[in-house]
């Protein structure tokens, strides 16, 4: 008998501090103007002194666990995706495991940045159809504030980044059931794995990490914002088409779409291209900026608690972002 992997329950966490566009401007040379005009972001959330990014996505897991009925000891796999792990190594995934006080299971972490929630749904997707899980915790989570250069020099990036987790349950159920992930679509070109990057610490070249480069800003996020911006319009819409296309389906069957929250510019271009209502396509970036791994199911589990999307709704998630990575799930929630 097949098996099929369903999003049990999803949960969130974001930190109690909000930080405005005036607190940075007060920082460096911007204003709350330019950072609503150019990427419809208003506030952003940022931990405070002590707070990890595995203790944001405890939190978050904790809550998915309640919506979706399980007890922290069924877990029997974890994956975490990051791209602003507490330590260079090991991973958020073992750290979370302990932190839930789980027995010895896997934890598997992904570094696939703004498309790491969509990579990780899709390792899941698979470890239970072919039965090497029943149980799986899929988690997003970052901190970014700690990595931003917050003066003249990282205003192109302080200002988009915020700090959050969401997690998703994921488990196995028989052919019967309605509520399934459908598909998924995955791509990289990893031609442009400069143009959004942090070069530093890093084994290309000697030593690792040290204060020069940290003086030259190579520990800190580069992005060519353009460049990044021209490939998110198109590849968004594609893979989205990819996704439909395989299940014969077209836009118009999509109940809720949630995009990676990189840019309100952006989410309204794949929006109209795909002649959806905005009360069909998710978008917090206004309150939370770019959370990255964690932005999809934060963005999901927000619509999930606010009655957006119900059992059985077709709901496309979509990503787009460095590496360049990028993807499509499609799932009958
Ligand atoms: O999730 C990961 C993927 N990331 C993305 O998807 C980001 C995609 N890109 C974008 O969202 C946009 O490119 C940005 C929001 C990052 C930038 O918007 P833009 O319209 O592409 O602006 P720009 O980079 O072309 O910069 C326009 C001007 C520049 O000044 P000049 O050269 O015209 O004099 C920048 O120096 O804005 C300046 N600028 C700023 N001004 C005030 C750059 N950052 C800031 C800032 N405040 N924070």
């Amino acid at each position: 008998m097949s098996t099929f992997a369903r999003i049990a329950g999803l949960g969130h966490h974001v930190p109690d501090r909000v930080v405005t566009n005036d607190d940075l401007a007060a920082l460096m040379d911007t204003s709350d103007a330019w950072i609503r005009e150019r990427t419809g972001i208003v506030e952003r959330r940022f931990v405070e002194d002590g707070t990890t990014c595995t203790d944001l996505a405890e939190v978050a897991s904790r809550a998915a666990m309640v919506n979706a009925g399980w007890e922290p000891g069924e877990v029997d796999f974890i994956i975490f995706a990051t791209l602003s792990p507490d330590l260079y190594f090991p991973g958020n995934g073992a750290i979370l495991q302990h932190q839930l006080g789980l027995g010895p299971v896997g934890a598997l972490d992904v570094r696939n940045q703004c498309s790491g929630f969509v990579y990780a749904l899709s390792a899941a997707d698979a470890y239970i159809r072919m039965g090497m899980a029943r149980k799986v915790l899929v988690v997003g989570a970052e901190v970014h504030s700690r990595g931003l250069v917050f003066s003249d020099s990282g205003r192109d990036t302080a200002v988009i980044f915020g700090d959050g987790a969401a997690a998703a349950c994921v488990e196995a159920v028989g052919p019967e059931s309605g509520s399934r992930i459908l598909r998924h679509a995955l791509h990289a070109d990893g031609k442009y794995a400069r143009e959004l990057c942090i070069l530093k610490p890093g084994s290309a070249s000697a030593p690792y990490v040290s204060n020069d480069h940290i003086e030259a800003g190579l520990t800190a996020p580069y992005m060519n914002g353009r460049e990044v911006f021209r490939h998110a319009v198109t590849k968004f819409p594609a893979v989205i088409q990819e996704v439909l296309e395989a299940e014969g389906l077209e836009a118009a069957d999509v109940d809720f779409l949630v995009p990676h929250q990189a840019n309100l510019r952006i989410t309204e271009a794949v929006r109209q291209r795909m002649g959806l209502p905005e009360d069909r396509v998710a978008s917090n970036i206004s309150h939370y900026g770019n959370t990255t791994a964690a932005s999809i199911p934060l963005a999901f589990s927000e619509a999930v608690a606010e009655g957006k999307v119900k059992r059985g709704d077709l709901v496309c998630l979509a990503a787009f972002g460095a590496g360049f990575t990028w993807g499509a799930s499609l799932l009958r929630y």
